[in-house]
């Protein structure tokens, strides 16, 4: 079964297209990129799949269902969660609490009856606790639990916004550039970090620049310029393909 089915999604910002008739579908266990240059429309992708944006036309399915006009919240409850490209932590909160608070995204009633300090909800409050210091732990974060998210190094913060997307324990993780601001080693780490989450039984989504590391992890790129669709394939015959090329000036691509 497809997981998510875009279909002649469009999105319009006045006179611009962001988003142009794009379709593309996503099966259960797959790691699949969306790149492009610039500008091409990734990231309103991204918030048209999340809610942030509402579609112009077009039809966007998560588990067969027709999710277009839900609410952002509406739609992680369903099992979509995602990071920004610049990354959005909570101002004056650690590490841990970052994680803490991604998760309750999910449970609104659970955040009601803590705040009238129900004893079943500090056993909660207690499980919240221990599961945010797994998925520190799992993003390599867990000696940094108490430091402010805004006090991280660049490439933390995005370690960390991974952590709290998985805090609500989605069925699809939106990945906006995880790899920008990351070096070498990091981005080493984090190709193994996408594997260990598909591993987890999540299905990935993933935008970005970095074309080796789109090239080693994705089973299959969407290339998008302009807010089109130019090309859909494997990444050996995306990399071929005279349109990405083109695209692309023969630049990242050629490096890759
Ligand atoms: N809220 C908005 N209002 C108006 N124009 C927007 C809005 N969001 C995006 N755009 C425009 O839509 C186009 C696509 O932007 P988008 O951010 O989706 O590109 P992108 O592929 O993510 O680029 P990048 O690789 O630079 O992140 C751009 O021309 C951008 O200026
Ligand atoms: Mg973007």
């Amino acid at each position: 079964m497809h997981l998510l089915e875009v279909e002649a999604l469009t999105k319009r910002f006045g006179g611009l297209i962001a988003v142009n008739a794009v379709n593309f579908r996503v099966d259960s266990g797959q790691i699949k990129a969306i790149i492009g240059p610039n500008g091409a429309g990734k990231t309103t992708v991204f918030n048209l799949l999340t809610g942030i944006e509402t579609p112009t036309t077009g039809t966007i399915k998560f588990e067969s269902k027709e999710i277009n006009r839900k609410k952002p919240h509406q739609i992680a409850a369903l099992g979509i969660s995602r990071t920004f490209q610049n990354t959005r932590l909570f101002p004056n909160m650690t590490a841990v609490e970052n994680v803490m608070l991604g998760r309750h995204t999910r449970t609104r009633t659970e955040m009601l009856a803590a705040m009238l300090g129900m004893p079943a909800v500090r056993r909660e409050d207690e499980e919240t606790t221990e599961r945010a210091e797994y998925l520190l732990r799992f993003v390599g974060l867990d000696k940094k639990a108490n430091v402010l998210g805004d006090d991280l190094p660049q490439g933390e913060r995005r370690l960390l916004e991974i952590a709290r997307a998985l805090a609500t324990e989605p069925k699809l993780i939106l990945l906006d550039e995880p790899a920008a601001g990351l070096n070498n080693s990091e981005t080493a780490k984090l190709a193994e970090m996408i594997y260990k989450i598909r591993d987890l039984g999540m299905t990935i989504l993933l935008v970005e620049h970095d074309m080796g590391l789109v090239m080693e992890v994705s089973d299959d790129v969407v290339v998008l310029n302009y807010g089109k669709k130019i090309a859909e394939g494997p990444p050996l015959l995306i990399r071929e393909d005279e349109q990405v090329v083109q695209a692309y000036l023969g630049q990242e691509i050629a490096n890759a």
